[in-house]
């Protein structure tokens, strides 16, 4: 039986390794106002994710219109100077705890990613969108700019030009998901009516491999961003031959010696 947890604004539902975080409110196309955020950070901060119980979260929105349209207009437009920048930075510790965790996080991307939502996708280690999706970052047509990582970690993803052109125009510069994923955006593009099977598929590849293997991928990858290449080689070096000293990597040799399906301790 799935496990709920109890949220306002999420349904979050864990089953076996796997917990699936809805944001829930389509009425305002998943707008993430401060107690969404609040929530995401007591989901991810708060020990409700036990980290070797759970291995991946899926992220998604609500209903078929949207991912998530974007931080809470409504919400934001008494905030001072100050609440502004609570905001922000609540809502960036939840992008890092998105990146920095070792479960691995898939963002599934169906209707609008816009500002905070491509933003929180972009947070993700794996974005799986529908060919309708819309990413954009519209921030400036409200007089403002992205505040949960846009303009750092959308540069990185695609590039100068194309972040220039998304941050900069604003509603004039949205894309579909075939083009997210063209340009690097997103890691998996599907036909609508074939984005939750997908997800199934990609839930199910993470689940086959090795577990440490898994998370000790995901964090040499996040960290070759802030690292020199000679530091990122050896660390996967020193990772590589730690490998070898577990059981993880001796069963999934001997099983593909022995012609069988790998059984890795969960
Ligand atoms: N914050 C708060 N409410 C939002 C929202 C947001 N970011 N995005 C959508 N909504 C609400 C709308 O106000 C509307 O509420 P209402 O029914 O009470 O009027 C409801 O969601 C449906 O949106 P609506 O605008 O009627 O749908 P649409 O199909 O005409 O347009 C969008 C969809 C996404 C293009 C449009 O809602 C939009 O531009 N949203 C803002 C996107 C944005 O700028 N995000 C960045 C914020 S920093």
């Amino acid at each position: 039986m799935p496990n709920k947890l109890d949220f306002s604004t999420l349904i979050v539902e864990q089953k076996g390794p796997v917990c699936r975080v809805t944001i829930n409110r389509p009425d305002q196309l998943n707008a993430l106002n401060p107690q969404v955020f609040d929530e995401l950070e007591q989901l991810l901060y708060g020990g409700n994710l036990t980290v070797g119980e759970t291995r991946v979260l899926v992220l998604e929105g609500a209903g078929q219109r949207a991912f998530v349209a974007g931080a809470d207009i409504a919400a934001m437009q008494s905030f001072s100077p100050e609440e502004a920048r609570a905001f922000a930075r609540t809502g960036q510790m939840v992008t890092k705890a998105l990146e920095s965790s070792p479960i691995v996080t898939v963002a599934k991307v169906q209707g609008y990613a816009l500002g905070g939502g491509c933003e929180l996708a972009m947070a993700c280690d794996i974005v799986i969108a529908s060919r309708s999706a819309k990413f954009g970052q519209p921030e400036v047509n409200l007089g403002l700019i992205p505040g949960f990582g846009g303009t750092q970690r959308l540069v990185r993803r695609v590039g100068m030009h194309v972040a220039m052109d998304m941050l900069l125009c604003g509603r004039g510069r949205t894309l579909s998901g075939t083009e997210a994923h063209q340009l690097g955006l997103a890691s998996r593009v599907v036909d609508d009516d074939k984005l939750e099977a997908e997800v199934t598929k990609v839930v199910q590849s993470i689940l086959a491999a090795g577990p440490m293997a898994v998370a000790d991928c995901k964090r040499l990858v996040r960290e070759a961003y802030s690292m020199s290449l000679d530091a990122g080689l050896n660390a996967e070096a020193t990772s590589f031959a730690h490998a070898f000293a577990g059981d993880e990597a001796a069963e999934g040799i001997t099983a593909f010696l022995e012609k069988r399906n790998a059984s890795f301790t969960q």
